[in-house]
This record gives C-alpha cells, sequence and structure tokens, in this order.
C-alpha cells in the first residue's frame, strides 16, 4: 500500500509526522461461524489492510482524520465521549477498552486510509482495530500482549459497534504471517500456524458487490439460536458449555426441544467444525481434492442451514462448479461479501473471465477479483 497520501495528509492537517502502523484484512479458508461456537477457524492475513499515521498531541483530545471518507472527528477519551460519527467507533471503542483494562491512553492526532474494500467480508472493521490497538499499546506503552490486543479489538465490536462477534477476524489481523494459515482454537486461543503453498492451485476471491453490514444484522440472530441449541443440550450434557463441544447426537437428542430453525443452524456450526478438522489433515497431505470438497460443502450449509448467503453469492458458486473451480464458497459473516475460490492454475483464467461475464449478465454490474496473498499481521511501518 503506497503510504505517501497518509503521510503527506498527516503533514498536511497537524503540521508534523506521524509514526506509520499497518494492520490487514483476512480470508478464512473453512470454519465459518464457529468462532463463537468455540470450535475452529484457519484464517491468514492478507496484503490489503487499513494503514494509519499517529502521534500523541499532548492533550485529553483524539482527532482523527479518514482519508477514504474526507470526514474529520474530534472526541475525548471518558465514557460520555462517544463520537456521532461510525466510522470513529471503531477508534473510540479501542481507546475506551485499552483505558478500562488499565492502560493509560491520552490523546493523539491521527490520519488513516485503507484498500481493504469496505462490507466486503474482508474484515475492514478488524484490521481498524487492530492497526489502532497495536500503535496506542506501543506508543503508551501500555504492555498489552497480543491476545489481549485481539480482545481489546473484539470488545470494541461488541461494546461501541453492535456486533457481537468472535474472536477470529482480529486474531488473523494481529497474528497474520506471510504464506500461512492460523489453526485457531477458539475456545483456548491455542493456535499453530499451517504453512499454506498449494502448488498448482491459487486462491481468489470474487466481490459480490453487495455489500454486507453486520450491524443490527441476523448476524447476532444466529449466534443466538446456536446459544439457544447449546442450552438445549447442556441440560443433557452439562459438559457442553457451546457447540463446539458438541456433536450431532447430542443435537439429535434435543431435536424436539428446540425450534426447526435452531436445529438447521446448530447443525451447520457442528458439521462445520467437523469439516475444519478434516479439512486440516488433508491439508497434511495436499490433498487439494478434498479440501475442495469440503469448502463445497461449507457453501451449501451456509446457503442452505445457516441461511447467510445472497442470490448473487449462490449464482457464483454455481458458476465455479461448471469452471472446474476445485472449491469455491461464501466467506465471512455472510449476507454479502465475496466467495473464496481455490481454483486449479489451468482453469483460473478461464474462471474469471466466466465469472466476470456471466455475473454482468445477470445482475447488470461487474463483481471485483482480488487474488489473495497471506501475509503478515499488524506492524509499524516507521
Ligand atoms: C464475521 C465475524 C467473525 C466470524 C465470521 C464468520 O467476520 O466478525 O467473528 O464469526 O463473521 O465466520
Amino acid at each position: 500500500m503506497d503510504t505517501s497520501i497518509v503521510r503527506n495528509l498527516f503533514k498536511e492537517k497537524f503540521a508534523t509526522e506521524g509514526t506509520l502502523y499497518f494492520s490487514p484484512g483476512r480470508i478464512n479458508l473453512i470454519g465459518e461461524h464457529t468462532d463463537y461456537n468455540g470450535g475452529c477457524v484457519l484464517p491468514g492475513a492478507i496484503d490489503k489492510g487499513i494503514l494509519a499515521a499517529i502521534k500523541p498531541n499532548a492533550t485529553q483530545q483524539v482527532r482523527a482524520y479518514s482519508a477514504d471518507l474526507q470526514a474529520y472527528c474530534e472526541f475525548g477519551l471518558e465514557e460520555s465521549d462517544k463520537p456521532a460519527a461510525s466510522w470513529a467507533h471503531y477508534i473510540f471503542g479501542v481507546c475506551r477498552e485499552m483505558i478500562k483494562r488499565g492502560a493509560s491512553i491520552r490523546g493523539f492526532d491521527t490520519v488513516f486510509a485503507g484498500d481493504v474494500p469496505l462490507g466486503a467480508g474482508l474484515s475492514s472493521s478488524a484490521a481498524l482495530e487492530s492497526t489502532f490497538a497495536f500503535a496506542l499499546n506501543e506508543l503508551f506503552q501500555a504492555g498489552f500482549d497480543k491476545k489481549e490486543l485481539v480482545l481489546i479489538g473484539q470488545k470494541t465490536e461488541h461494546n461501541y459497534c453492535g456486533v457481537n462477534c468472535g474472536i477470529m477476524d482480529q486474531f488473523a489481523s494481529v497474528f497474520g504471517k506471510e504464506g500461512h494459515l492460523i489453526r485457531l482454537d477458539c475456545s483456548t486461543m491455542e493456535y499453530e500456524y499451517i504453512p499454506f503453498h498449494p502448488k498448482g492451485y491459487r486462491l481468489v476471491l470474487i466481490d459480490s458487490v453487495t455489500k454486507h453490514e453486520l450491524v443490527d444484522s441476523p448476524y447476532n440472530k444466529r449466534r443466538q439460536s446456536c446459544e439457544r441449541a447449546a442450552a438445549a443440550i447442556a441440560v443433557e450434557h452439562p459438559e457442553v458449555k457451546l457447540l463446539g463441544d458438541a456433536d450431532m447426537h447430542m443435537l439429535e437428542q434435543v431435536k424436539d426441544k428446540i425450534s426447526t430453525e435452531d436445529y438447521m443452524r446448530a447443525t451447520y456450526a457442528i458439521q462445520e467444525n467437523s469439516r475444519l478438522i478434516d479439512t486440516c489433515e488433508a491439508l497434511k497431505r495436499d490433498d487439494y481434492e478434498t479440501v475442495g470438497k469440503n469448502i463445497y460443502a461449507t457453501h451449501h450449509g451456509m446457503s442452505k442451514l445457516y441461511e447467510v448467503s445472497t442470490e448473487e453469492l449462490d449464482f457464483l458458486n454455481e458458476v465455479a462448479k461448471e469452471c472446474r473451480v476445485t472449491g469455491s464458497r461464501i466467506m465471512g459473516g455472510g449476507f454479502g461479501g465475496c466467495t473464496i475460490n481455490l481454483v486449479k492454475d489451468e482453469y483460473y483464467d478461464t474462471f474469471i473471465e466466466t465469472a466476470i461475464s456471466r455475473f454482468k449478465t445477470k445482475f447488470g454490474k461487474e463483481p471485483k477479483i482480488y487474488p489473495v496473498k497471506i501475509s503478515d499481521g499488524a506492524r509499524r511501518l516507521s
């Protein structure tokens, strides 16, 4: 990402130099909606994210400028100082969550910009939170470790942005490592880096250019469904805290005690966790055909059982099948955004051309194509 825009804007606005920090967005190979169910996920950071220039200003005020929105916002650091602009909630939330944990965060000036598309399911919001969590931790010597920075980002979403998200996005953004996926157990926060260099294959995202908006969305409702199903199972099996601890046999036992909808959601969540474990085994054998089958099965589950797909995403999934793509599915929270596709080199060009032209004919707009490069997590650049 070209740093000069942010660097120059900072100089222009604040007549001094800021320190540059960057945090990435993420992809997730498989394991969707499993994080808040205490299951596992398999994300990786990408080479697109949020870049910020930041400098403490010796006051108790934050002065923030969003280069992309061309919007300015100024706010204090007390709970009652929550700014009106929703984009600023992410920065305010990070400050507040750090202060609540005992850090002495003071005022600062910042200019930030991103090249991770907003609302495309690539976790632009986690990238924003991680950039500020990482930066303020250094600039104000708050002493949090990386896992605490992840939790600060997640709590910002819960307490200041209205999304009851899991831990995956912030974890990937902070812990990302070039050329590696992260197998993260979301119940313990234990993780392992898995080298990912699928020889003969490429990963590509196709953006359906239908924005997903998780705030006030059915995302929180999905989580509630899963929690109700887990609570019903826990009556007979007290060791089950979340669906990640349950199996299909346990779910069948409570089928009559929960709604059909909750049963469908829980079926997906339990099956998805097994698919993730199976996929990790397949990756160890370089068995990308099995990885691909599981990815398609996830799409089917997300579309038919979890019901977080859209007409556009289902269409892109069908086109992928026709173009002999090894695995394709909706990625991230759902309700819009991208599909992730594992494609053999020899089918890549035809797939991309076909997807663009068929999508354009059907929906009258052009999908965007993002080749994936698995990259490093949150860092200082200067
Ligand atoms: C969003 C949330 C994550 C996760 C995914 C679905 O990206 O922020 O915590 O739940 O959806 O896997």
